[in-house]
């Protein structure tokens, strides 16, 4: 896709929602970052904000509003995942405190108003972390589920199944109900799951590339991916963390480097053994009809390329 596209991030950094969020803001010829809204989701709602805040102080980008959004999933208490992000929930980078706010108004109403107030179709939502704010919206404004011009989220497994549970990832398990609406919702969908994210990894010369960009937001990410090894490495025996959220927005920006199946995903909402589980007919075997693109795989050396080509050009 090489025209401007309007996108709203909605997430919980996050060391990779921050990576994801610095890819953005990065690439002004490709995307028009209409703004950001949090959710709780890696920490807490407000620490979530706060984070948010930081790396737009840490682009230079104090310009786009940051609205919080919801505090918690639409039915269930929220499960949290410090033990992969640190107490912050963006552990690694020492960012200072944030001299701007979030800009009043819930993230909510910000999505619905923003999609009603844009061209049908001309808004892009990229979700980064639970799919709650997205839900509430799609329920409270109906109407702006044919405008939307696309959902793209880092969300779910098929082949990879479950991180933060045997059968789950880590978005789609926090709120699944919200999940099962957005699947739902008729609005196209993009879904960077596990099974790509996983061939995404940050090997130390990947890291040490950053480090050598001589530019902060380099050194910054340099230091959030060092953090995000401690737990993963010793995980996964692999030689170096897999980088989910950037795919989002790297899909946005060169989806070429991306293959997947166009296919039904479903959300199990009722089971406690398998909650969350996104259960993808990737092989056609149901007559379910398609309602997400399910990105399988892509080529990591180009995602690497492509992030340190725009990093480069950050503060
Ligand atoms: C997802 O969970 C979060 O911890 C990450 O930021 C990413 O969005 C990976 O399962
Ligand atoms: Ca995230």
């Amino acid at each position: 896709m090489s025209s401007l596209q309007k996108i709203i991030i909605d997430t919980d950094p996050g060391q990779d929602d921050a990576v994801a969020i610095l890819l953005a803001l990065a690439s002004p010829a490709e995307i028009d970052l209409l703004g950001i809204v949090t959710i709780a989701g890696n920490v807490g709602l407000a620490r979530n904000t706060l984070n948010a805040l930081k790396v737009l102080e840490l682009s230079g980008r104090t310009g786009v509003p940051v609205h919080a959004g919801c505090a918690r999933p639409l039915l269930r208490p929220l499960v949290t995942a410090e033990h992969v992000h640190g107490q912050t929930g963006l552990d690694g980078p020492d960012l200072p405190a944030p001299q701007s706010e979030a800009t009043p108004g819930h993230g909510v109403d910000f999505i619905i108003d923003r999609v009603r107030a844009e061209p049908e179709g001309s808004v892009t939502l990229c979700a980064l972390g639970p799919l709650t704010n997205l839900a509430m919206a799609l329920v409270k404004a109906p109407d702006i589920a044919p405008r939307i011009g696309r959902i793209v989220l880092m969300g779910g497994a098929y082949f990879e199944v479950g991180n933060i549970t045997p059968a789950a990832e880590f978005n789609i398990y926090v709120d699944p109900e919200a999940a099962d609406i957005v699947f739902r919702s008729g609005v196209p969908l993009t879904v960077l799951p596990l099974d790509v994210t996983h061939q995404m990894l940050a090997t130390p010369e990947r890291i040490a590339a950053f480090r050598n960009m001589g530019n902060r937001s380099g050194a910054a990410i340099a230091d959030m991916l060092g953090y995000s090894e401690r737990f993963d490495l010793a995980k996964y025996g692999w030689p170096g963390a897999p980088l989910h959220d950037p795919c989002v927005i790297a899909w946005l920006l060169a989806p070429e480097i991306f293959s997947g199946r166009h296919c039904n995903v479903a959300i199990e909402t009722t089971s406690e053994l398998t909650r969350g589980m996104t259960v993808t007919d990737y092989w056609h075997v149901t007559d379910r009809p398609a309602n997400a693109m399910f990105i399988r795989s892509g080529d990591a050396d180009a995602f690497y390329a492509l992030l340190a080509e725009r990093i480069a050009t950050l503060p």
